[in-house]
């Protein structure tokens, strides 16, 4: 996954575009490059490294004019190199192209354009757009055509020397800002809102036409049905400071703290929608929920809520495995689909596959207007507002508090449930305090130089397990692994030795012996207990206080280990923004 921005209008570019990447760089960020058109001509800045570090060798904004595209890479195809970075030229370096995605037919098309004359310069399958494009003598019919012929989910904006500039999608996303007298094309809404809040999404199969230089009028093309759109302004209500860490040093702390907010805004829903998604959830039959990663774990727990509070089976499933499963679906199934961007492309492949079957979509999204949120026939906003740290936080809080609130109708106790999440977002807002900070502080400087973390936990706390080890390996790097507890005595404990750290999660409900059980097992081989419970115990050696929150327990029960992440990363010497590896949407299948 890739971040593009871009910019036509009468600014300076290349203030416009550096600040964007900045933005997008949670999107990828082993490289980045800008091209700006400055007297006539395309003048090109690239290299290996974060953007700052980029920035500082090259200077951006030493570059002047007004029209301009840039990009921050992760690489796919092609390693990490100056040449591989993006923007990348045709041969006679009057067309530029940043791109998001991969073409799966670039081996093919590549042989061909050599044959032709075509003088290639980087291993990447990006470059093949510019110099398809410099095959027609007309910018925007060249890109339609190349936007033709490349096959596989790919997202581009092409340039060329007289100003004329040409957006395509298809799977992966962008969205254009619309301002007075300019434009702003990026991967993500942040990296533009600070300009303009009026957007248009792009949908897969368009091409849209920003006219040369002196021209500004957009022109938006249907490439599927070669017919001209219309298209319908919108105005996005995430604002600036949202997408700033403000006074956190790093995204991931204030993404945190962001959830003693965040629960009552994802309790704040049309109810009325809520009642009549419930009743075709009980009316539904053969449903899944499905997701990835951390929004996976979050289906996983939802699926726990709808069996225990409304007795209503839902099957469960990684989006990625899902091909092996949909053929069970009918015109009388559910899709319930959790993404926190809305463009993770295992899910829309998945509800795209349902959807082959008749079975209805229901997205519980946290990006506004984002793919899932438009392909859904009913989307729920999780409205956390924007997650810019890798690693997904309160998006996991506020995709467990619209599930809770969706099983809570479905058992006709709508009241209940809201009350719940309601008393929930103040228990919330109170426990993330500086106590619990210094404690899980504390415990990271402790447990820093560990190689293993187990953590346990049963019922609706079994996902909490899985997605505290999950943190822990993303942004501190250390193995962490979350068992069922039950699954301790089948061959987990072969694991324990002395001081084997392993995290507990004991709610006050009716998994909570067992757990202690397991506890009580681990520690009698040697390991160190770290308790997440309402109250202690004299198994624990170490005490995570979580307040009571009843059926919510899977939502307070997260946040201690989401502390204990970051610390632990900031004791390791990692960076908690930016995982090593990882990408923030998954735009790639
Ligand atoms: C983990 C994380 C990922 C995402 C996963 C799905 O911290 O962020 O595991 O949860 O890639 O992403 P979305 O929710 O955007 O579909």
């Amino acid at each position: 996954m890739c971040g593009i921005i871009a910019y036509k209008g009468t600014r300076k570019a290349a203030d416009i575009l550096l600040d964007g990447l900045k933005r997008l760089e949670y999107r990828g960020y082993d490289s980045c490059g800008m091209a700006i058109i400055s007297n006539n001509r395309i003048e090109t800045k690239k290299d290996v490294g974060r953007i700052a570090e980029v920035d500082k060798k090259l200077n951006f904004l030493k570059m002047n004019g007004n029209i301009g595209v840039s990009h921050t890479r992760w690489s796919t195809t092609g390693s990490v190199t100056q040449i591989n970075s993006h923007p990348h030229l045709s041969c006679d370096r009057k067309i530029a192209v940043v791109h998001n995605g991969v073409i799966e037919n670039y081996t093919e098309l590549k042989k061909e354009l050599v044959k032709k004359g075509h003088k290639f310069t980087s291993e990447t399958d990006t470059e093949v757009i510019a110099h398809l494009i410099e095959e027609d003598s007309s910018f925007e019919r060249a890109c339609l055509k190349t936007f033709k012929k490349i096959q596989g989910r790919n997202a581009f904006v092409a340039m060329n020397d007289k100003g004329e500039m040409v957006v395509a999608k298809n799977g992966s996303p962008l969205v254009i800002g619309i301002g007075s007298n300019e434009y702003f094309v990026a991967s993500d809404a942040p990296a533009f809102i600070k300009h303009t809040r009026k957007i248009i999404f792009v949908e897969d199969g368009e091409l849209i036409s920003l006219g040369n230089a002196k021209d500004q009028e957009i022109r938006f093309i249907d490439t599927r049905y070669s017919k001209d759109l219309k298209k319908r302004i919108q105005e996005i209500e995430w604002n600036v400071e949202e997408a700033q860490k403000g006074k956190y040093p790093h995204f991931l702390i204030k993404e945190i703290m962001d959830q003693k907010k965040t629960i009552m805004a994802a309790a704040t829903q049309d109810y009325d929608k809520i009642e009549k998604i419930a009743d075709m959830i009980n009316e539904s039959f053969g449903s899944f929920l499905i997701a990835c990663g951390t929004a996976g774990h979050a289906a996983l727990a939802s699926s726990y809520f709808f069996s225990k509070i409304a007795n209503k089976h839902i099957n469960h499933m990684v989006a990625s495995e899902f091909q092996s499963h949909y053929h069970f679906l009918t015109d009388k199934s559910l899709v319930i689909a959790i993404s926190q961007s809305g463009e993770t492309a295992d899910v829309l492949e998945a509800v795209k596959k349902a959807k082959t079957k008749s079975a209805k979509i229901v997205g519980i999204v946290n990006v506004p207007g984002s793919s899932l949120a438009r392909q859904s026939n009913y989307a729920f906003m999780t409205n956390a507002g924007p997650e810019i740290a890798v690693c997904s936080t309160k998006a996991y809080t506020s995709q467990l508090s619209v599930a809770l609130l969706l099983a809570y109708a479905a058992a006709g106790k709508m009241d209940e449930g809201v009350a719940l999440l309601k008393q929930t977002a103040n228990l919330v807002d109170n426990m993330l305090n500086q106590d619990l900070q210094n404690k899980t502080k504390q415990l990271a400087k402790k447990l820093a130089d560990k190689d293993h973390i187990y953590v346990l936990g049963k019922g609706f706390n079994y996902p909490t397990s899985l997605e505290t080890a999950l943190k822990i390996k993303e942004v501190s790097y250390i193995h962490a692994e979350g068992f069922a507890s039950g699954e301790l005595k089948h061959g987990v404990i072969a694991l324990i030795e002395k001081d084997t750290p392993c995290i507990v999660i004991v709610a006050n409900d009716d998994t909570k012996q067992d757990v202690l059980t397991a506890a009580l097992e681990v520690k009698s081989r040697g390991g160190y207990i770290i308790g997440i419970s309402p109250e202690n115990n004299e198994i624990f050696d170490y005490w995570l206080k979580v307040p009571d929150a009843g059926n919510a327990s899977p939502i307070v029960n997260t946040i201690p280990s989401q502390l204990l992440a970051y610390y632990l990363s900031i004791e390791r010497g990692c960076d908690p923004d930016y995982c090593r590896n990882l990408a923030k949407a998954v735009t790639v299948l």
